[in-house]
This record gives C-alpha cells, structure tokens and sequence, in this order.
C-alpha cells in the first residue's frame, strides 16, 4: 500500500468534494483503496510508504479526450482567423506538415506526460501515432479516423481505415485501447461514415467526430452553398459538389455509440437533443476554436440541453500548446459571464471526471477502487484559498509536480 498526500485533494466527483490534508491510499495493483485525511490513513494503513505534497494540490490525472499528435510539426505553417483559410492551408501544407513527424511526436508525448495528463483521445489520420503512443507511458484512446469525400475511393479508404485498425490492435492492451472517427460530416461520405459506425457498433468501439466546428460547415450541411461549394471546386475539381448528407443524417448514424462530438460551435438545441438522446459527449477545444472560428462553445446552451462539457486541446495544427492547465486557464478568461467558481469546477472536470467517462475510462474520479492515475500540482498557498477551484484555475504549474498511472509513478519533476 502507498499514501500520498497533499494540501488540497480534488475528489472531481459531481459534487466538486475537496479534503484539505488529505490523501489516496492505494494497493499494489494500482487501485484506490481509500480516499480520506491524510493523517487517519497513515494510522489506519501504518506498513503503507507515504509521501506528502505541501502547497499542492492532488487529484485524478488529467485527460485529454481529442488531440491530434500528427500535427505535432505545426508552428506556423498554418493560416487562423478563419476557418475557410485554415482549412486551405492545411490541405496545401500537408505533404511539409508530416516531414520528420517522430520527433514531434515524442516531444509532445512526453509533454502531455509533465504536463500531469494521464489519459489522451489521439485522432489519428495516418497512424504515424500509432507505435509510439503504443509504447508510451499513457493510457491511450487510438481513434482511427476515416476522412474522404470522393465516392470513387471509398472502398480504398475504407480498407486503409482497417489495415490502421488492424495495426493498432496488434497494441491493443489495459492501457491502449483502439476506436474509430469519422472526420467530419463535410469530409466524409455518407457511404464511408455509415460503413464506419457499423464497424464501431459490430466490434464495440468508442467513435469519435469533429462536428459543427464552422459555420461554413453549418452552412454546407443544411443550405448546400456557401464557401465549402467554392473548396471542392478549387481543391478537388468538382464543380458540382454536393454535401452527402445534412447534420441530422450524420447524427443519425451513431445510435447506441454514445459518440464523442467535438466542437458543435454551430450545433441548435435540436442537434444537441439529438446528440444527448444517444447518450454522446461534447468535447471543447476553447483556443482551437478562437483561432479558427473567432467564437467559443456556447456553455450555458450546451449545459441546458444536459451535457457536462469536456475540455481538450485539439493539436497543434490549431493551438500554440497541448497544455490542459493553460487550455483551461484560457477558456476561463473567455467566459466573462458566467460565475467564477462554477466555471472553474466545471474546466476542472471538464478534464478530468468527465473525459474519464467519454473514454470509459476508470479514472477521473478519486474514489474506492478507482484507478489511481493521479496527478499533483504545485499551487502555492491553495489551502489557505477560499476559492480553490479558482485559485487552482490561475496559479497551479503549468508542469505536473507527480503524475502516477495505476499506481505506478511515471512523472517527477
Ligand atoms: C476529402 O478528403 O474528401 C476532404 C478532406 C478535407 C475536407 C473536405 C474533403
Ligand atoms: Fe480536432
């Protein structure tokens, strides 16, 4: 058995419960044993090691429910502002974008590792990702991701889509668990995406999707015109492109998946309805949406229709860090509105208690016979704070302190 303790432990459960001195008792196996005050578990558990963390806070490691290592490379090679220019320069810069991929990879890995998140959802393209994510120390969701609007290539797609699922369930392990995306609904056939979420549904794997994400998106899906007519003209020679389908088709493909649905910056009351009654998860990605689509996530909307929102860092193709700290420290300072200690409980489990779920991960949560992924954070003075959500929001570091997966210590600063 091994305790460890900190000035403030975060349970992350619904209630946002916080001990002060507190601690996690934990077995060999790596699962929680007890959650309580420090001092009580060294007495109840006197043969256990402990160790405590002063002017830290402690709590479930931190997920990161879509990222896309692939486009670790991307400095400055893509345009923003604007969610056509974006996607255009993506597709120009592709072929630079992936030159000596490994190292970036790797860099960003380890990142995530310091960083204190235990747990990523990785949208993988290509499968570039693939083997190094499978050695790495973090619990990994592999969404391969089928992407093509051409319906002359789709049973090439389709079959490259499988070889990649092939592959990555040669990892398959407790830690690295494969799944299936769909791209997006402007991206992807209807044809392809159905085949993929009947593949999801027969071999039971979590799907994932950008959805809604513009409103050059919003406009194609439900108007057929607008800028996406001019894309497919200009980039794909086809001047009499249609979409394959509206949002509500697309949607209509993922009952009984519980889809994690990223972005839906453009997504009605209806559509979320819709996404709620199958039981999907809305996942964020605040900077990535400034710097593409100049807007945020509608918080309020999305709570209303019964979603817990999910905060994630999308890639470096549409962000300068893959940070969660400072992906949350940021989306804080875009919600002006709402109340500051709600909003920083909700950033809080919004990446960590409910990723946990979206990913069917058991972590998320310090709670008995959970998986002790934990992380610690340095956050001066947090115990005396009256507002330590919020004070967790602004000061902790940015760099994980510790950062144990199943009870097993992969990080230390
Ligand atoms: C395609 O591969 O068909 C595609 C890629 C990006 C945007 C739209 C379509
Ligand atoms: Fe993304």
């Amino acid at each position: 058995m091994q305790i460890i303790g900190a000035s403030c432990v975060f349970i992350c459960n619904c209630e946002f419960l916080i001990l002060e001195d507190g601690g996690v008792a934990f077995s060999q196996e790596g699962r929680i044993q007890e959650v309580g005050d420090f001092e009580t578990l060294k007495s109840k558990y006197p043969q256990a090691s402990f160790i405590f963390h002063k002017d830290c806070v402690l709590l479930p490691a931190l997920s990161n429910a879509h990222i896309h290592f692939e486009f670790s490379n991307n400095q400055s090679q893509l345009i923003y502002g604007n969610f056509g220019s974006w996607l255009s320069s993506v597709i120009s810069k592709r072929e630079e974008l992936f030159f000596n991929l490994n190292e970036s990879i790797q860099r960003e890995i380890e990142l995530q590792i310091q960083g204190g998140i235990g747990s990523v959802g990785a949208i993988s393209s290509h499968g570039y990702d693939i083997a190094l994510l499978a050695h790495s120390p973090l619990r990994v969701t592999l969404f391969n991701e089928a992407i093509g609007s051409n319906p002359q290539a789709l049973d090439f797609l389709y079959g490259n889509l499988k070889e990649r699922l092939q592959e990555s369930q040669k990892f398959k392990s407790e830690k690295f668990n494969p799944a299936l995306a769909i791209h997006s609904p402007y991206s992807t056939h209807f044809v392809l995406a159905k085949k993929v979420a009947q593949l999801a549904r027969e071999e039971h794997l979590k799907i994932s999707c950008h959805f809604l994400e513009s409103q050059e998106e919003a406009q194609w899906l439900n108007e057929k015109n607008g800028w996406f007519k001019e894309f497919f003209a200009s980039f794909f020679g086809n001047d009499d492109a249609k979409p394959s389908m509206n949002a509500e088709e697309f949607l209509g493909l993922f009952e009984n998946l519980s889809p994690l649905m990223v972005h839906c910056l453009f997504a009605d009351s209806a559509l979320l309805d819709q996404i709620k009654q199958m039981q999907g998860f809305i996942i964020s990605a605040p900077r990535s949406n400034r710097l593409l689509n100049q807007t945020y996530l509608n918080l309020e909307r999305v709570k209303q229709s019964g979603f817990s929102p999910i905060f994630a860092t999308d890639g470096l193709s549409s962000n300068f860090s893959l940070n969660l700290i400072e992906e949350i420290r940021y989306a804080f300072f875009a919600y002006p509105h709402l109340d500051v200690i709600k909003l920083a409980q909700d950033l809080i489990l919004g990446i960590t208690h409910f990723p946990a779920l979206a990913l069917g991960n058991d972590n998320g949560e310090l709670a008995r016979s959970k998986l002790a992924d934990i992380a610690v954070f340095e956050c001066q003075g947090i115990k005396q704070s009256e507002q330590k959500a919020l004070h967790f929001v602004l000061h902790a570091k940015t760099m994980a302190k510790e950062l144990y997966l199943q009870g097993e210590k992969i990080w230390k600063k």
